[in-house]
Order: C-alpha cells, then structure tokens, then sequence
C-alpha cells in the first residue's frame, strides 16, 4: 500500500483520491469543530461549498433540528447560528441536532474526495481513533491519501505536522507502506516541529490570524492531542460518526 499527501486540497483531482482511503485535514478549524460536533451528538455535519446552497439545504430540513455553522474570513455568517469554533459545538447546542455546515477551505477539500473509497475527517482531537482505523485499512492493503486542506490554496504548516503525524503512524509496527515524496516531507516535518503543538499552532500564519482575531482559544483547542474518540466519515455527502450507520 501507499500513502500519498496533498498539501493543497484545492488542487487534488479525482485520480488522486479514486479507490483509496481518504483523510482530511483542516485543523484549524474545519475538522476540529467537526469532530467536536460528533463527539458531543450532532446527528450529522453537511457541508457545503457555498453559503446559499447551505440556507437552501438547512431549509429543507425541520427547523427544530437544524443549526446553520460556518465562517468566512474566521467570522461568523450572518443569520447562521454558530461560526466555526471548535468551543461552540457543545453538547447542549449540538446533541441531536444536523448541522449545516460552510467554511472557506475544510468544506471545500471535502467536496473534492468524490471517487474515494472511503472519507474521513482528522486533526490532532481525533488523532488516535482516526489512526487505529487508518491502520486497519493499511493493514488491509489500503491505499491512503492525506488532503491537507491549507489555507486560502496555499501550504498551511498545521495541516502538514498533522498529515506528517498521520504518517508516521500509519509507517509503524509491521506497516511498510510506499511513501509518495509530500508524505516523506509530511513525516519529517512533524518529526522536526511537531514536539509543542500548541506552540507551533500560535506560531502558523492561519493560528496567528486566529488569535489576531481574538479567536487564541480555538488554536488551544485545535492543539489538544486526542481529547475525542469520534472517527468522522463521509458517506453521501454528510458526515456521520463511523458505525452510526
Ligand atoms: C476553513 O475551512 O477555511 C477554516 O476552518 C477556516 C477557519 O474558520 O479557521
């Protein structure tokens, strides 16, 4: 089996994701507030590229169980019930509910794993439940692709340190798997400057604009290593908890 990174989800194709598992990241914050959404009993997150088509679809459901979520440019949408923080999707809001959900990049890099075997969502809360599951597949001869879903079409160094963490996971105890180069540079920078997550999270250029924004608890929340056992998946266009359905 073979592991490949894409450090850019807006350039990743078809032919990069067709059969194969595939994980996406967005730790700050799109898969962290949707793992967080899971943990605490959100039936399901739907996302959506654009924000219309998100009113349209939360329209469509029963209003009583549904919470528009999103941002652009980190704020929330007006009219929308929550933003896109990690801290906002508690159990008292979300449990039960369906969230609709728009961001700028992790809801896009979803929309783009079309063809994939399987999609999951991962980020450091999630890390261990999503590797056990990871590993499982690689054992099963799986082929793996890490979507990193950057910031804005470019590199985002906290996506990077989480596909690399992912990698160096998998590659382990009686896995051998064939490392695409972006999953060899992945691993070496988790290796390098992955040691204080925190640091490095308010240290990135997506972190820095968070807390400029006033938004430093998201990045301590994004930074936390494995604080939910959830493994979000995607399956007909909603991600659900793996073995909800
Ligand atoms: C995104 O999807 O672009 C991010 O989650 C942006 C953010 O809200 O921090």
């Amino acid at each position: 089996m073979r592991i490949d990174v894409h450090f850019n989800g807006s350039s990743t194709g078809q032919h990069d994701v067709h059969d194969r598992v595939v994980l996406v990241v967005d730790v700050l914050r799109a898969s962290t507030s949707i793992a967080a959404a899971l943990n605490n009993g959100a039936r399901a997150v739907i996302p959506f590229e654009g924000v219309d088509d998100a009113i349209m679809r939360a329209r469509s459901l029963e209003r009583s169980e549904v919470l528009l979520a999103g941002e652009r440019k980190m704020a929330p949408i007006q009219g929308f019930q929550l933003g896109n923080s990690p801290r906002e999707f508690t159990a008292d809001i979300v449990s039960g509910k369906t969230i609709v959900m728009t961001t700028t990049n992790g809801t896009a890099a979803l929309a783009s794993t079309s063809g994939a075997a399987e999609v999951l969502v991962g980020c450091f809360a999630n890390y261990s439940a999503t590797l056990a599951w990871l590993r499982a597949a690689a054992r099963g001869g799986k082929s793996i692709t890490i979507i990193c879903a950057g910031t804005n079409g470019r590199f985002a160094l906290e996506d990077a340190i989480c596909a690399g963490r992912f990698v160096r996971g998998i590659a382990r105890r009686g896995i051998q798997p064939e490392l695409g180069d972006a999953a060899s540079v992945a691993a070496i920078i988790d290796r390098r400057m992955g040691g204080d997550l925190l640091a490095v999270l308010r240290d990135s250029e997506h972190g820095r604009a968070l807390i400029e924004a006033g938004l430093g608890d998201d990045v301590t929340y994004c930074a936390g290593l494995n604080t939910h056992s959830v493994v979000p998946v995607y399956r007909d266009r909603q991600v659900v908890r793996l073995g909800d359905r």
